[in-house]
């Protein structure tokens, strides 16, 4: 794309979390998928889109694994005129895997997009439709689906009542979007927006689920574009069995995004 060739960018992928709600007992990065390691195919999506000029992996401390298929695909790359793979050691929540690896970026970077390693399906034309809004001048660019079920806010109830929880309210569903990754920002926009977070205490900063939140925080506008139902977050079990489908059934060619 000509917009990458202008701006010089960097693609960030956090695969430092431990997968609890997978329960595979490893890394969820690790977890196989089509018969390779998440991460792989992350990374994978990433080189195929073209958009990066460095991409910064963020790991569990001491995960020699993970290093490994960083290494190995970043000789690949080497070898095809690719970017540089470099690894950072995450921390205890993803907003400070984040941080850490925003610390790894080249001098000369102007932007930088953000992937959750979980999302290792994410369709090429999501990352050219997030970089072709921060081109136009965009400094912070989500994709997103519409929700399809209707989404309530509740509080917890009082002993005695006849449920654990109430609901409190009902947002309009046609306003409502789910948020993806890779999820663009401007550089300089986004280092901001982490030292805002900086004195935030620690339940705050487990709550920081996108860097987008950061952004929106300084009162700078968001803009949203178009996701894929094939960029979905694997969290649970149901999600692995979706992306293998995804992957290995039988209408897969047609599921490939135009
Ligand atoms: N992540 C990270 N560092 C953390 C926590 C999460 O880099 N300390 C990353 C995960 O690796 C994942 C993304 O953030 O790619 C989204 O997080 P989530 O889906 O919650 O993954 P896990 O934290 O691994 O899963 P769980 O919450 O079930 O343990
Ligand atoms: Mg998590």
């Amino acid at each position: 794309m000509n917009e990458s060739v202008q701006m010089k960018i960097a693609v960030v992928v956090v695969a430092a979390g431990s997968g609890e709600r997978l329960g595979h007992g490893v890394p969820k990065a690790r977890v196989p998928l089509g018969g390779e390691p998440m991460l792989v195919h992350s990374l994978r999506g990433i080189l195929a889109s073209g958009v990066a000029s460095q991409i910064a992996v963020a790991i569990p401390a001491d995960d020699e694994i993970l290093r490994g298929i960083c290494g190995s695909l970043s000789a690949e790359a080497a070898g095809a005129q690719g970017p540089e793979i470099v690894v950072v050691d995450g921390g205890g929540t993803r907003a400070e895997s984040v941080a850490a690896a925003l610390a790894a970026i080249a001098p000369g970077t102007t932007a930088v997009l953000i992937h959750d390693a979980a999302r290792p399906l994410t369709p090429v034309e999501v990352y050219h439709r997030v970089v072709k809004s921060l081109a136009a001048g965009a400094l912070a660019v989500i994709p997103a689906l519409a929700v399809v079920d209707t989404v309530k806010t509740v509080t917890p109830t009082a002993p005695g009542e006849p449920a654990v929880e109430r609901v409190s309210g009902t947002p309009g569903r046609s306003q409502l979007r789910a948020i993806q990754t890779p999820q663009g920002f401007d550089l300089a926009t986004l280092r901001r927006a982490h030292e805002g977070a900086a004195g935030m205490s620690a339940a705050e900063y487990a709550a920081i689920t996108d860097d987008a939140m950061l952004v929106e925080a300084l009162g700078e506008p968001v803009y949203v574009v178009h996701g894929s139902p094939h960029s979905l977050k694997i969290t649970t079990p149901t999600d692995l069995l979706l992306a293998e489908a995804m992957l290995q059934g039988p209408l897969a060619p047609r599921w490939i995004e135009g």
